[in-house]
């Protein structure tokens, strides 16, 4: 098993300096919690169904679009509505958040760990090629830190042996690939609201599908196996005829999230000129590589801003000592034993220990980034 590479710098506070994350509390959020608070409704109730009429207009979903109390929730939702059972064999990537991947286990089903591209930290489409088999049941892909994934060369792979792709889009809302929304390309899409995310709910998530005449079952799935809307209209003999789990968003949480959507293409722009700033500033670094193939066909989410550094440790200290919070995020998968695996992942490997993020929210400024570039600019 992998291990992992040192690093115990403790979080910092934003009096403190440049904080890693910061969540966006959209302006009308407090005025509608209130509302809400004062209403019938604060578990899931109408602001739950116009949160998810207003997501499928605002980024144009083709499919339905079912909310969840986490992206975690919803990534199993997809998973079961994607037929995965226990002992199927499902290529994932390697280097995401445990989220990913662990909503597998609950089913039973066998994650098989993809390589990651050194150049994107997505999943790489060279390795994804020399493990698919009649044995795979499906892919899954994360579109790290906003940047999409090689969906063209993905989808093809995905036809040419009959199964289907799950997107986990927990990092990129609002991304586009060749001119599609996230959502509009492979058969399952799911997003997280979760509280550092571009859109916020406190805690939320949300599957999106192509094939309409899954909604039922995901309605159901959603709420312990139960027809919701039957069962409101008084009707007890509703019989329960699959295990279903309690994964709804609450009208609180809906709440937040119509104010975020008011907002949200501010957001999105604000976050991708910090991150247009960072690659304006590194471009040129010799010490810093981008984390990015700036393939033309993606339109980034600027969820991460992550950088390739050597001493990486020594690189952290030098922004510590400037008052710059900066973090790994995410590990490789293969270093938890819950996975079992005993594979070996020779791209991962070469970047371990050198992958690095650096801040990026709504709470900082144009001016900072510059100011952080010029720290890395100084070396370490
Ligand atoms: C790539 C990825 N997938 C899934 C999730 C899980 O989402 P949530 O925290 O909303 O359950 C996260 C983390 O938030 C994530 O980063």
């Amino acid at each position: 098993m992998a291990r992992a590479p040192k690093n115990d710098l403790p979080m910092m506070s934003t009096e403190e300096g440049i904080v890693l994350f910061h969540p966006h509390i959209p302006k009308k959020a407090k005025e509608y919690v209130c509302d809400t608070l004062d209403s019938r409704w604060i578990g899931q109730g109408p602001k739950v169904d116009l949160f998810e009429a207003r997501f499928r207009a605002q980024f144009h979903q083709p499919g339905p679009c079912i909310s969840t109390g986490s992206g975690t929730d919803a990534l199993h939702l997809a998973y079961l509505l994607a037929g995965i059972k226990a002992g199927d064999e499902v290529l994932v990537p390697l280097f995401t958040c445990t989220a990913t991947n662990i909503p597998l286990l609950y089913i039973g089903a066998k994650p098989k760990f993809v390589d990651v591209d050194p150049r994107t930290l997505n999943l790489s489409v060279e390795d994804l090629k020399r493990k698919i088999s009649d044995r795979s049941r499906a892919i899954v892909c994360v579109h790290y830190g906003g940047l999409p994934c090689d969906m063209a060369e993905i989808r093809s792979l995905a036809d040419q042996y009959g199964i289907p792709i799950i997107e986990d889009a927990a990092h990129a809302l609002g991304a586009t690939y060749a001119g599609k929304p996230l959502g509009a390309i492979s058969e399952f899409t799911m997003y997280s609201f979760q509280a550092i995310k571009h859109l916020t709910t406190g805690d939320g998530g949300l599957v999106t599908f192509l094939d309409e005449s899954l909604a039922p079952l995901a309605r159901r799935l959603r709420w312990f196996g139960i027809d919701r809307t039957d069962k409101q209209k008084g009707i007890w003999e509703n019989d329960i005829t699959e295990v279903g789990y309690k994964y709804q968003m609450t009208d609180i949480g809906a709440a937040i999230g119509l104010a975020g959507l008011e907002e949200f293409d501010e957001t999105l722009a604000y976050r991708r000129a910090l991150y247009r700033r960072y690659v304006e500033n590194l471009n040129h670094v010799s010490d810093v590589r981008i984390v990015d193939d700036f393939d033309p066909r993606k339109e980034h989410a600027a969820w991460l801003f992550t950088i390739l550094v050597e001493a990486r440790m020594d690189c952290q200290l030098k922004l510590r000592s400037r008052r710059i919070e900066s973090a790994q995020t995410h590990f490789r998968n293969d270093r938890y034993t819950v996975f079992g695996c005993n594979e070996t992942f020779p791209a991962m490997d070469s970047i371990d220990d050198r992958y690095l993020v650096l801040p990026l929210h709504t709470r900082m400024s144009l001016e900072q980034v510059d100011g952080i570039c010029e720290v890395l600019r100084e070396g370490w």
